[in-house]
């Protein structure tokens, strides 16, 4: 785990670093008894329950469950890795990390100097725009567009002179290898001989990963004279820099969407700039492309709440809608703000004044729910055509609703709209939930594909899942997973091997799990089920909610079988005119409903989710 930094320099680390000194830059603390506590940092609470120990230097919250030292504390809040951490609290300490530069990993040297080289460019080309007269032309046209020199200094914005070698002989003569400039993919070679720069006469931003490091940039041309090329140039594939990965302005958005718990994804470096300068400084970036599902979780480990204020002309887009639906299956709450026609963020905000941008941020609303108002424009539900559209297209935001009230609560609101039986339209989900599970697990046999796919509910995967990763939440589920609720179901069979491995002792894993199975059935499904990545890596707060979400959704199923069997039941003795009976059994249900029903969560008000 320490990846090159020696254990005692670590012991060094943890010594000269007091916890409650630690925590207490982040919150504040209480006495209580020998413990200290405050609200914790990883939840959402009103009353404390995050607890410091400062004689054992550990902290555990009992709302949450984080719980850890000086390292895992910095690794959380500041998602950092742990030899990031340990440098982060070795600067705090004044402790020195030894160098190990041989026993270094070449890639990671590698990254190092491009980083190093790339800092070196970022300079280079802020140095010309703010002190050239060959920049001169880029700086007006910024300060143009109503950037000031505070922003310019802050995102570090540059300008690449229109020269073909102005980098390279600059980087050369500081020492740099054209061998590494052109790893950092900052020259390119010849096509002869020699190198030339790859960012010539353009506006430069540099993209800066989450810890501030520059891994490439971007390059706006903005004289059409001098530039033919495409409008922005990026910096190619390197060892540091891969566009699906980034955010752009995540580093400095950090902090705010941390305490916001909310997050703005825009599509464009200006619309960031703009908005920070703004004082809306919740804003990233996801750089022109369709949001991945990598940088979907960069998001989901920062904030509760992710709204997209895309182009309003993209907005439409099936690419953007794909993003989209990654983002929300990586188990984001996503609310969509709407931009009238023609403008951007960056545009709104110049043109229209951040407080209407702030108050179309306000006004999003729920992917879903966005999703609905659009097809219902774009299709007339008095035909089947528009109908069967309508359904189709729906369908995929559906399966990616964060949790079962959201599906229910939508999945009625479409059927109203319809103006067909909920059942039906569930039917048709549940279908393609099972077509989706096929595509992926599995790509052999397509004629004895047929075999029975077992079908089970959304949120008995969720649960198969994180019971699995879990011990807390395999006992809340064994707690309030009544044996009724999931009667004659083949999940009942997982759940029972689950809590007997949990039982059993030793490290719970998929792997023991598969090895109790010898129906090929269930095997599938549970490979399946784990390996979903929508399931993996989940912030426990949003575990635990997905859980009771499930579990709750699971006795709603219940109770409404028991309403219709019991509607069944009253019908025949209605036919046989036993009108005494009918009475019994109505307050033999009533005592069902009401002693054994109690809800143990969040009733299906819609929760807290369009909120
Ligand atoms: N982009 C890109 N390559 C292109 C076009 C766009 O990488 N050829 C990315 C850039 O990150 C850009 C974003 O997509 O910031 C949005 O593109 P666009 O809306 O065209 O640019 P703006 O950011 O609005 O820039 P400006 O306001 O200067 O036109
Ligand atoms: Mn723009």
């Amino acid at each position: 785990m320490s990846q090159g930094i020696p254990e005692e320099t670590i012991d060094e680390i943890r010594q000269h670093t007091d916890l409650v000194a630690l925590v207490g830059e982040y919150l504040k603390l209480e006495r209580r008894g020998k413990n200290m506590v405050g609200l914790c940092p990883f939840h959402n609470e009103k009353t404390p329950s995050f607890t410091v120990s400062p004689e054992k230097q550990l902290y555990h919250c009992f709302g949450c469950g984080a719980s850890g030292n000086v390292f895992s504390l910095i690794m959380q809040m500041e998602k950092l890795t742990f030899p990031e951490a340990a440098k982060f609290l070795a600067r705090r300490a004044g402790v020195k990390i030894p160098e190990q530069q041989a026993a270094r990993p070449e890639r990671d040297q590698l990254k190092e100097n491009i980083y190093k080289l790339n800092l070196m460019a970022a300079r280079y080309y802020a140095y010309h725009l703010s002190k050239t007269a060959s920049g001169k032309k880029a700086l007006d046209y910024l300060l143009k567009r109503g950037i000031t020199e505070k922003t310019i200094e802050l995102f570090m914005l540059g300008y690449a002179p229109a020269e073909w070698t102005g980098f390279f002989n600059f980087a050369k003569k500081k020492g740099a290898t054209p061998d590494l400039m052109v790893k950092a993919g900052l020259v390119s070679p010849g096509r002869e001989k020699g190198y030339y720069d790859r960012f010539r006469s353009r506006i430069i931003f540099p993209i800066f990963n989450i810890n501030g490091k520059v891994t490439g940039f971007g390059g706006r041309a903005f004289d059409d004279e001098k530039n033919s090329g495409p409008k922005y140039l990026n910096s190619p594939e390197t060892a540091v820099f891969s566009k699906g990965n980034m955010l752009y302005g995540l580093n400095f958005a950090r902090g705010e969407i941390r305490k916001s718990k909310k997050a703005v994804v825009m599509e464009g470096y200006t619309d960031v700039i703009s908005a920070y300068q703004a004082g809306i400084k919740n804003v990233v970036a996801s750089l022109g492309t369709a949001l991945t599902t990598e940088q979907s979780k960069l998001l989901r480990n920062q904030s509760d709440i992710v709204i997209t204020a895309y182009d309003s002309d993209s907005a439409g887009e099936a690419a953007t809608w794909r993003g989209l639906v990654v983002l929300q299956s990586t188990g984001c709450l996503v609310h969509v703000a709407e931009l009238p026609q023609g403008s951007d963020p960056d545009s709104l905000i110049r043109e229209k004044g951040a407080d209407l941008f702030k108050s179309l941020l306000e006004n999003a609303v729920p992917l879903i729910e966005y999703r609905l108002q659009r097809l219902k424009e774009r299709y007339d539900l008095n035909t089947d055509n528009g109908r069967v559209k309508y359904i189709e297209e729906l369908m995929p935001f559906l399966v990616a609703a964060v949790n079962q009230v959201e599906q229910d609560y939508y999945l009625k609101k479409a059927a109203e709209e319809l103006g067909v039986e909920e059942a039906a339209l569930r039917n048709e989900l549940k279908k393609q939930i099972r077509r989706g599970s096929k595509y992926r697990g599995e790509r052999k046999k397509d004629s004895s594909d047929e075999v029975e796919t077992i079908a089970i509910s959304p949120a008995e995967k969720i649960l198969i899942s994180l019971m699995l990763q879990s011990k807390e939440i395999a006992e809340q589920g064994r707690n309030d997973i009544k044996p009724d609720y999931i009667k004659g179901s083949p999940v009942k069979i997982i759940f029972d091997e689950i809590w007997n491995l949990y039982d059993s002792g030793g490290v719970v894993t998929a792997e023991k799990l598969l090895n109790r199975f010898e129906d090929d059935n269930l095997v599938r499904l549970v490979s399946m089920v784990v390996t979903d990545p929508a399931l993996q890596d989940l912030q426990p707060r949003v575990a635990k909610r997905m859980a009771e979400d499930s579990i709750e959704y699971l006795r709603r199923l219940w109770s409404a079988r028991q309403q219709r069997e019991l509607k069944k039941k009253i019908k025949e003795l209605e036919d046989r005119g036993l009108n005494d009976e009918i009475e019994n059994l109505l307050r033999e249900h009533q005592d069902l409903l009401t002693n054994k029903d109690g809800s143990p969560y969040r009733s299906g008000k819609g929760g807290d989710f369009n909120g």
